[in-house]
């Protein structure tokens, strides 16, 4: 048996630590206060332990139980006033952090994307849907890519200085994707199927022109490739653009690059084709120009044109956009005001 004073200093010691733990409201109070009795060096309870080499040693055994008993208590006692903490301060943290889920939300603007935007990811949506791969050429050019190779002889109008801005007398900016045709076919051999869609620059500006304007080329080239093949391409655009009765019709035209060229017209969505304000009463909408690769381009690009042909065609996607979205001024466009261009979105 241990001494009185030892029962009375471990009766002491356990009095403390219930009254100490009574005002803890915390888990890191729990673990300071646990030290000031269990740290091995400066502990209360360890204290005692290293008072054994002092007690004479018939006692010894009595003594070290005892204090291993109280130790025992107290760590027991701690853990679970630790526990009690634990949980309070997780019941403490879900009261903070409640959300009132009855409160009225804040009212989200979202955007989205502008319509030129949209239509430039419609289009290549429809076309990569064909095959078609994507070739994003430089909006500089030289003249070689934009006008020679392309068939198109010095005094041709589109050479004109008043439409093309040129940078110095060999670079300008691309007046129309169709440089990038030349650069695919330099580099790569038939079976060609690309969609070139990019900004384009040309000095003119009114109601339905601005100098910066966006197109989107498209080019095949394989063996056999005819008119026919443009025309199943370009059915397919229209209906999947605007809506499944849309037809096509080729008128003849001219491009230098193309022989036979035509200007594709969309029967009006407005009106079935019965003629209205949108197609002017004529039933048909002008919506891009496109033709038969001239053999002129193939040879200018190693391809040999008794081996292969080819069908090439260029949209504007402002004008596509405005006809699928009711714009009459390109302005619109390039304003950037939010109230308008918030109208128009196919994604919602
Ligand atoms: N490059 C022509 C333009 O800017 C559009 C065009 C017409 C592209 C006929 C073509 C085409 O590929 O075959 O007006």
């Amino acid at each position: 048996m241990a001494d009185n004073a030892l029962q009375e200093r471990i009766e002491a010691i356990r009095a403390e630590i219930r009254e100490k733990a009574e005002g803890l409201d915390s888990s890191r109070l729990v673990y300071e206060m646990k030290k000031t009795f269990m740290d091995p060096k400066q502990g209360k309870i360890s204290a005692l332990m290293k008072d054994m080499k002092n007690i004479p040693a018939e006692q010894r055994a009595d003594y070290g139980k005892a204090v291993n008993e109280l130790k025992t208590w107290a760590l027991d006692h701690f853990e679970k006033i630790d526990r009690k903490m634990k949980e309070l301060e997780l019941k403490r943290r879900y009261e903070s952090e409640k959300l009132d889920i009855t409160m009225p939300a804040k009212k989200e603007t979202p955007g989205n994307l502008h319509p030129v935007t949209q239509m430039r990811e419609q289009l290549i949506d429809i076309f990569s849907g064909m095959g078609f791969e994507i070739y994003e050429g430089s909006e500089i050019e030289n003249d070689y890519y934009n006008f020679t190779a392309l068939n198109t002889p010095q005094d041709h109008p589109a050479r004109d200085m008043q439409d093309t801005f040129y940078l110095s007398p060999e670079f300008l900016l691309r007046t129309q994707t169709s440089s990038g045709q030349i650069h695919v076919m330099e580099n790569k051999k038939p079976p060609i199927k690309i969609l070139s869609p990019g900004k384009v620059f040309r000095s003119d500006d009114d109601a339905t022109h601005s100098p910066m304007f966006s197109q989107m080329e498209g080019l095949v080239v394989d063996k056999k490739i005819t008119l026919c093949d443009l025309k199943g391409a370009l059915d397919l655009f229209v209906q999947k653009i605007y809506g499944e009765e849309t037809t096509t019709r080729l008128r003849p035209s001219y491009f230098p690059f193309t022989e036979p060229s035509v200007e594709v017209d969309c029967s009006c969505f407005s009106c079935g084709g019965k003629g209205c304000g949108l197609c002017k009463g004529t039933g048909w909408i002008e919506v891009l120009g496109a033709g038969v690769v001239n053999r002129k381009v193939l040879a200018n690009c190693g391809i040999d044109p008794d081996e292969y042909s080819g069908f090439a065609f260029g949209i504007g996607i402002e004008r596509t956009a405005m006809l699928k979205y009711g714009i009459n001024n390109i302005k619109l466009l390039f304003e950037s005001d939010l109230d308008v261009l918030k109208q128009i979105s196919d994604y919602q």
